[in-house]
């Protein structure tokens, strides 16, 4: 029997039905938890909305598509079994929306993959931040990792993946060095992503970002845009770490808080060391889109 009160608030979809967190599991003998063997996606609503939700629905199924899983349903019913977590749970006010495709397991326990019954689970609990609310004045303190993010050639991180192991040891040395997050690096000392989310840096009112080895993040696509509707040039392209340590400002942008100010990087301010005028701007931004049926769908 299940013990709910150990799991956060929400609600789950999984084996075909809708069922409480705790009772959203994976059997042991899953590739998922195997061999990291899956594919996921995070959409988050407010206030009753989704964001960009189809966004994130067709960057799931192409995720899935480009490591040949199979999603057993269509995105219109994904969709919707989105939102009935959302309800069932409670969680429409901030929620954090998961959809994942695991491999599963082959009933021979073959060690083809072609064999395996794929596994998919959706599930709806409070939506956290990266850097929470109440430091948005103050930004984050992030470590520059010499730890290399996977290379694209290994893994495609355009697909969305648990190989984090990189990501959680590149945490580990952040805290070893006093600061709170880690950005990781490529081996030619060009910055990379974190975990969970895209890293941007403003230069002289240009918006720069990563353009290799990194995730598409959706809020990434966000900032872009949003940038260029606030009339600075975008470019995506290498961006190396000492462009970054020198910028005028820097943040990154995740579904899990949206875009956050950068504040330090090891034991250098980024800029004056506050959260500057176009960081600002874009999350301002950011949010008033929250209320933009163009950008949101209702739970
Ligand atoms: C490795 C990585 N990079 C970037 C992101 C940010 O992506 P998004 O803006 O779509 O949340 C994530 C989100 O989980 C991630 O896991």
């Amino acid at each position: 029997m299940s013990d709910s009160q150990t799991f956060p608030p929400g609600a789950a979809y999984a084996r075909g039905q809708y069922c409480a967190i705790a009772d959203a599991t994976l059997s042991v003998l899953d590739w998922g938890l195997l061999r990291s063997d899956a594919t996921y996606d995070v959409a988050h609503c407010i206030d009753g909305r989704f964001f960009r939700l189809d966004a994130h629905l067709d960057r799931f199924y192409a995720s899935a598509e480009k490591l040949r899983l199979d999603i057993p349903v269509a995105k219109a019913d994904c969709a919707e079994i989105m939102r009935e977590c959302v309800r069932r749970g409670g969680v429409g006010e901030a929620g954090y929306v998961e959809c994942l495709i695991t491999r599963g397991l082959s009933p021979t326990f073959s060690r083809d993959p072609r064999d395996a019954v794929p596994t998919f689970i959706v599930f709806a609990v409070p939506l956290g931040f990266i850097l929470p609310r109440d430091r948005w004045d103050e930004g984050l303190h992030v470590h520059i990792s010499g730890i290399r993010r996977i290379p694209p050639e290994s893994v495609d991180p355009t697909a969305k993946n648990y190989h984090w192991h990189d990501l959680v040891q590149g945490l580990y040395a952040a805290y070893d060095a006093g600061a709170e997050n880690v950005v990781l690096t490529d081996p030619a000392e060009n910055i990379c992503e974190g975990p969970g989310f895209n890293v941007f840096a403003v230069k002289d009112g240009r918006v720069l970002t990563p353009d290799r080895g990194v995730l598409r993040g959706i809020s990434r696509d966000t900032a872009l845009r949003l940038a260029a509707e606030l009339g600075h040039e975008t470019v995506e392209a290498p961006l190396p770490t000492a462009t970054f340590r020198a910028a005028d400002e820097a943040f990154i942008t995740s579904t899990a808080g949206g875009i956050m100010p950068i504040a330090r990087a090891d034991d250098r301010p980024i800029g004056d060391g506050r959260p500057g005028p176009v960081t600002r701007a874009l999350r301002d931004l950011y949010w008033e889109k929250h209320r933009d049926p163009a950008w949101t769908t209702p739970v």
